[in-house]
């Protein structure tokens, strides 16, 4: 049947209603002049590595650096991922690496190899939010499990029991976790990988903060053994190395997933940004001592915003999450009366429910998006609007 003017269903699911909400708001008030901290996007403020910037590319050094990069990524470049990976004391197999255009793309990919349309992905909740709308775009149904924020108080297998039907394929695990600054508890991971095993399910792994934790240094998920037949893992340069707009990133796995994932891949983008693919050789080599200088500086701006909302330290990632039930007025629904406050004092934060359904009332908020002099000018602002 014709469809014309209507576009499909997958692509009309993905909305973007509660942002615009506010965004008008906060373009409204940058046009009378005020100054709006950006807490609501995941970015980092550090430049990256010098040899890992786009000016330090030269095509005196790199004839062709324009022209397209082999499917599965320069071969130099998988030579140094495969190095990194080694040096952390987790090899993985060169020819089970597939360089991706940063892992929102990276992720899309591996939803493209793994699911068919009508098929579940059990997504435990609160989640990234691009994560629901790359499974429904793919005509895929995300199955919102409220997961992280109530561990103390649910067995997590029984949960996740519940929610699977027949029709489940896939789990999806982040950790370092966006949005709760949470490592994932091993005890967690073991139940959820053996529901997992039990049921046949594919685990996708999202490794966006591998290296952005302030404690001890985890074990990565995909690194289990007993994940080894079943695992798809999805990493990024972006939160790393400040690289977010250079859209590099790899995905690894086990065999079966990798030859979909590589023929998918040359139908989507063929190849990542070859001039970034070249920049990401010399962050992956030469990035350690930046990366030792970010956990520093990131852990140090998480703990003042955890402390600022009576919050546990964050342990990863670039966000904390938080009930703002406290801030709001009595019978409010969602946290917007707090957003649209918070703006007003200069503090631009990201609605809960992006992260998934049964978040209306909470919150998120990004802590390395700016230079801790100014973080701190941000949470000054924000203290006002808490106070109110
Ligand atoms: C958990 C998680 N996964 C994936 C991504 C996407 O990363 P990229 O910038 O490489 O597309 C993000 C970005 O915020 C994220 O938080």
């Amino acid at each position: 049947m014709p469809r014309f003017p209507d576009v499909s269903a997958a692509s009309e699911s993905l909305s973007t209603g509660v942002f615009s909400q506010l965004g008008a708001r906060a373009r409204a008030l940058t046009a009378a002049g005020r100054r709006l901290y950006p807490l609501h996007v995941g970015d980092t403020w550090m430049e990256p590595p010098e040899g890992a910037r786009a000016q330090a590319q030269r095509t005196s050094e790199h004839p062709g650096l324009h022209q397209y990069a082999p499917v599965h990524g320069l071969p130099e470049l998988l030579t140094a991922i495969a190095r990194r990976l080694d040096r952390l004391g987790h090899p993985v197999d060169k020819a089970r690496l597939q360089v991706v255009s940063g892992a929102t793309s990276g992720l899309s990919i591996i939803a493209e190899a793994l699911l068919d349309p009508g098929d579940e992905v059990l997504l435990p909740a609160p989640f990234w939010p691009l994560i629901r709308g790359i499974i429904a775009k793919r005509g895929a149904t995300p199955v919102q499990v409220p997961l992280w924020d109530r561990l103390d108080a649910l067995d997590v297998e029984a949960t996740l029991e519940a929610a699977r039907s027949p029709r489940t394929v896939a789990i999806y695990l982040n950790s370092p976790h966006n949005p709760t600054g949470r490592v994932l508890p091993p005890d967690v991971v073991d139940a959820v990988v053996r529901f997992a095993r039990r049921h046949q399910l594919w685990v996708i792994v999202d490794e966006a903060y591998q290296d952005l934790y302030f404690d001890a240094t985890p074990v990565p998920i995909w690194a289990r053994e007993d994940l080894r037949d079943r695992y798809v893992a999805c990493h990024t340069l972006s939160k790393s190395y400040g690289l977010a707009g250079a859209r590099v990133g790899y995905v690894h796995g086990c065999e079966a997933a990798m030859k979909a994932i590589s023929a998918v891949q040359a139908f989507s983008t063929y190849c990542a940004p070859k001039p970034m693919q070249v920049a990401a050789i010399a962050a992956l080599d030469e990035g350690d001592e930046f990366l030792a200088r970010r956990r520093a500086e990131f852990g140090e701006a998480g703990r003042r915003t955890a402390a600022l909302l009576g919050l546990p330290p964050p342990e990863g990632g670039t966000f904390l999450f938080f009930d703002a039930s406290p801030y709001l007025p009595e019978g409010a629904t969602d946290a917007m009366p707090f957003l649209e406050r918070a703006l007003d004092a200069g503090v631009m934060l990201t609605p809960g429910v992006s992260c998934g359904e049964a978040y209306a009332r909470w919150v998120r908020i990004c802590f390395t998006s700016l230079p801790l002099d100014e973080h701190d000018q941000a949470l000054a602002a924000l203290a006002t609007a808490l106070r109110r």
